[in-house]
């Protein structure tokens, strides 16, 4: 990727983010938990996240829900990640692929705070 595309890609990101903290896109909304659920675990995203996506302490795969990034942003980094995870094109998880896997990472549980943990 040359630079100009870099920067390009990341004033994208940061429009995005920014864009995302106040609504999500319509997308965010139209996916299937269930389904992208099936599909997180057919195309290997919880090998590295973990079955419900809670990041995985074997790698550096990151927790991706229930707060997840944007939907513009997680689609983004998803088609084109940064450094050790595989890029996924259209052609492998097409968009409303990744809206369903979207619905099921952000309809994870959140993790139970420190102090509510048994001792
Ligand atoms: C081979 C391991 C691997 C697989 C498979 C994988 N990821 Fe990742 N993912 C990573 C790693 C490692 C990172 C941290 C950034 C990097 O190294 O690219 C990451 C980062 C991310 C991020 C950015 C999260 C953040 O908060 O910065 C998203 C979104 C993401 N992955 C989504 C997915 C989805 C969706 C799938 C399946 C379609 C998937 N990943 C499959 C390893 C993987």
């Amino acid at each position: 990727m040359n630079r100009i595309s870099s920067i390009a890609l990341a004033s994208l990101l940061v429009v995005s983010l920014g864009a995302g903290a106040q609504t999500p896109g319509p997308a965010a909304t139209a996916g299937s938990a269930a389904r992208g659920k099936t599909t997180f675990f057919r195309v290997g995203c919880h090998q590295c996240h973990g079955g419900e996506a809670q990041g995985s302490p074997y790698s550096t795969a990151p927790k991706l829900g229930p707060a997840a990034l944007p939907f513009a942003a997680f689609t983004l980094f998803t088609r084109k990640p940064r450094l050790q995870m595989p890029p996924y094109s259209p052609e492998i998880l097409s968009d409303a692929e990744l809206a369903d896997i979207y619905a099921y990472v952000t309809s994870r549980a959140a993790p139970v705070a420190l102090d509510k943990l048994p001792n």
